[in-house]
């Protein structure tokens, strides 16, 4: 881990690595049990063989190793430090004493590992019982022999400093990290597309893992980082914010953590087909041309065909490939690719389709100035039924409030304030968290937060929203605002 991570991350990790580590601790101490019991064909082995293989694959996801190493009386996975718990405290203790007596600080298993790999490792373990000496360079050497040293590796006991009682940081510094890092993950995509590498969506499905986390932090409007809008680099900054608004959203709905997983992968993926269209037809200021449209309508298709290619893709991805062919479809299926067989959208679709042109219509472009963001929830309104899944769109409307985070409002005190925050209560939706925009550099107000449901003495409104106003009018740059007391080395937005 990098002293750098931000200490949100690091809670992030901990919290993942507590789980996984706790199956992994079981499996590993299972499974070394088992091989010092039996020979590699007993039934009993091979059955802890597989349950060790279970017990990493989740880890892999996250990292390109597992590792274990036991300090003292503590056991880290990843560098995480793991506390046992009932489930595997007699396996946790067992493993100390087992690495202790034999001087070995623990065991690095890198992705690619196979079976056999750890077969050869169990015969090596077995055949090496503790002594005076360390067994360390002795176990290395054999694994060395058996061909598997590219996979696994014993190591050296040290000392590794426990962190977590480290406070949590600002999640907004976490949140732009996440947000610049998605950025350039879609940004070097079509290169490594070009260079014919398969593209892998490891990465990615780690960065949505944490919006899905930040997503419920209540110390953070999770919605406000939809708000970034890069104008030179719109397709990767249009998909990231399309995942951040299909979580966002699908939060509201009540779907699972591991649902929401899946819709911001969908989202953040939903125009990887776009990633190859030349910039000079995705920039075109005016009309397509005939061929230029056709070219602009594939990417549906493109991006499905991309997404089952990738090297990970299983039954459990399709939901995102899915996305990518279905979200211009449209609610009456009269948008493309014309089904052939017209079934009704999957939901993920449905709840993408808004969230994409949410974002695409508040965002600035070559041929289009941007819309406000209550303007875009009225054309929302006026396609419902038609574009967009009705009762969706009423979902998205009252998640999103009247005047959604970003609106610029003139107030009836003569201020202008950015909405940061929708109001949950539907009396009160017109009545958000606004940040004051100030009347001159000066103001002591400049910044601060006023909530607009806050009444005088006399039991009256300290301030109303007004009208909502076009930010360019007022020259403000919308996410600088919001994000302005944030120090960030975050690079690639436009923030
Ligand atoms: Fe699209
Ligand atoms: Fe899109």
């Amino acid at each position: 881990m990098k002293a750098s991570m931000p200490s949100t991350e690091k809670a992030r990790r901990k919290g993942l690595f507590t789980r996984l580590g706790r199956l992994f601790i079981n499996g590993l101490n299972s499974f070394l049990r088992n091989a010092r019991l039996h020979e590699p064909n007993n039934k009993a082995f091979l059955q802890s063989l597989n349950a060790l293989m279970v017990s990493i694959e989740p880890i892999f996801e996250e990292d390109s190793h597992a590792s274990i190493e036991v300090n003292k009386d503590a056991i880290f996975v990843n560098e995480v430090r793991v506390r046992p718990d009932a489930s595997c405290s007699a396996s946790y203790r067992a493993l100390i004493i087992d690495f202790n007596r034999r001087g070995v600080g623990g065991i690095l298993i890198k992705e690619g590992c196979n079976k056999q790999n750890l077969i050869d490792t169990a015969r090596i373990w077995r055949f090496n019982e503790p002594g005076e000496e360390s067994l360390l360079d002795t176990l290395n050497e054999q694994i060395k022999e058996a061909g598997a040293e590219h996979f696994i590796a014993f190591t050296k006991p040290r000392f590794i400093a426990d962190s977590e009682e480290e406070s949590m940081g600002d999640p907004r510094e976490f949140a732009l990290h996440v947000y610049g890092q998605a950025v350039s993950y879609l940004r070097g995509l079509p290169r490594q597309i070009a260079m014919g590498k398969m593209a892998s969506a490891r990465r990615a499905k780690r960065l949505v893992q944490s919006f899905v986390d930040l997503s419920s932090r209540r110390d953070f409007n999770f919605t406000a980082l939809a708000v970034i809008k890069n104008y030179d680099e719109y397709t990767y900054s249009h998909s990231v914010n399309v995942s951040v608004l299909c979580i966002s959203f699908g939060q509201r709905l009540g779907l699972s953590r591991s649902e929401l997983v899946d819709l911001g992968m969908a989202g953040l993926f939903h125009d990887v087909g776009k990633l190859s269209v030349p910039i000079n037809i995705l920039n075109k200021p005016g009309k397509f041309d005939s061929g230029e449209w056709q070219i602009m309508k594939n990417h549906s298709t493109k991006g499905f065909i991309k997404l089952i290619s990738m090297p990970e893709f299983g039954p459990a991805h399709f939901k995102r490939a899915i996305v990518a062919f279905e979200h211009h479809c449209d609610y009456d299926l009269g948008g493309y690719p014309r089904k052939s067989n017209p079934r009704p959208l999957h939901l993920f679709s449905r709840i993408c389709a808004i969230a994409d042109t949410y974002d695409a219509m508040t965002s600035k472009r070559i041929y289009q100035p941007a819309f406000s963001p209550d303007q875009a929830i009225k054309i929302l309104l006026e396609k419902s039924g038609k574009k967009y899944d009705p009762l969706l769109v009423r979902a998205f409307v009252s998640a999103m409030g009247v005047y959604p985070v970003g609106t610029v409002v003139v107030l009836d005190t003569g201020e202008v304030g950015i909405v940061l925050e929708a109001n949950p209560y539907s009396l009160s939706m017109n009545r958000p968290k606004v940040k004051l925009v100030g009347k001159s550099p000066d103001d002591p107000l400049l910044g601060t937060v006023a909530d607009l449901t806050e009444q005088d003495e006399k039991g009256r409104f300290k301030r109303t929203i007004l009208h909502p106003a076009d930010p360019a009018f007022f020259g403000i740059d919308v996410a600088k605002f919001l994000f302005s007391d944030i120090q960030t080395s975050n690079s690639g937005q436009g923030v």
